[in-house]
């Protein structure tokens, strides 16, 4: 146990699997309260009760975070349990494989709808409980808002869309000393890799991992636990005079 989010109050958006999950267990072993929002009832409740027998106070809303009335309700929830929000990780997410001819409609909206819009709903229902000392956002895109990868149209476009919201948060929010920031992962092995690493070894899975490590210089894909930390990096004051800034966790990828 920790102390670097003593006392502090986090959201969490997808915080029922990967990444977010791990954040939700790192976040609480450093003292932070943590509430789980995602839009996965099933999986809200199993990671309060994971976060709760591992001694943290955690609390869960149901939420999607493309609907505004789901995210007003889930956020005051919050609000009324801890009485105020110090750290967002801003984290669930939507992929869709296709270049702009091969997607779909539906894709680019389903992408632009959690990526950007959620981003931008939980935020704007958040900031305004955002009152102490040492606030701090942390947003979640990917290399592909950075770079250029085949097949991940809507979700790149998406993803640049954060890191471009991520700025301009900055920007109007550090007179009020609330910092944001974004992580760019790189490949992850989470329940939301696994269908392009299907599409990528064209049915053969393992074939789809062993072509993504290859793209990695440091020979392996990431885990949900270090992006974890690089999030706890920046929620908390060791990244004090941080801000605006895009943080890529990617093993290399966009090194090349
Ligand atoms: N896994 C990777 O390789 C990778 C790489 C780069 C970026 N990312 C980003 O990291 C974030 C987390 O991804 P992950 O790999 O942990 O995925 P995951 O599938 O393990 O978890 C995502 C969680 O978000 C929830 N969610 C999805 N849509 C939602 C919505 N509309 N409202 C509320 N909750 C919703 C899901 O129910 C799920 O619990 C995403 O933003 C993703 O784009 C992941």
């Amino acid at each position: 146990m920790g102390s670097k989010l003593s006392g502090r109050g986090a959201v969490i958006t997808g915080a029922g699997s990967g990444i977010g999950l791990a954040a939700a267990h790192l976040f609480v072993a450093e003292g932070s309260a943590v509430a789980v929002l995602d839009r996965d009832p099933i999986r809200v409740k199993e990671a309060v009760e994971q976060l709760q027998a591992a001694g943290g106070r955690a609390m869960g809303a149901a939420v999607d975070i493309s609907s505004p009335d789901q995210v007003q309700a889930g956020v005051a929830d919050v609000v009324a349990e801890f009485g105020k929000i110090d750290v967002l990780f801003n984290n669930a997410g939507a992929d869709a494989f296709g270049s702009v001819v091969t997607s779909s409609l539906e894709d680019w909206d389903r992408c632009f709808s959690v990526n950007a819009r959620g981003t931008f709903l939980v935020s704007q229902a958040v900031i305004p409980h955002m009152t102490d000392d040492g606030c701090a956002i942390v947003n979640t895109a990917s290399i592909c808002g950075l770079v250029g990868v085949p097949n991940y149209s809507a979700y790149s476009a998406s993803k640049g869309a954060v890191i471009a919201l991520t700025r301009a948060m900055a920007i109007d929010f550090a007179p009020q000393g609330i910092r944001v920031n974004v992580i760019c992962p790189g490949a992850v092995y989470t329940p939301m890799l696994e269908p392009l690493m299907e599409a990528r070894g064209k049915g053969d899975r393992s074939a789809g991992v062993a072509a993504t490590i290859n793209k990695h210089p440091l020979g392996r894909l990431g885990t949900p636990e270090e992006i974890a930390r690089v999030a706890l990096f920046l929620a908390c004051d060791d990244s004090s005079f941080m801000t605006g800034t895009v943080v890529t966790a990617d093993g290399g990828v966009t090194a090349q």
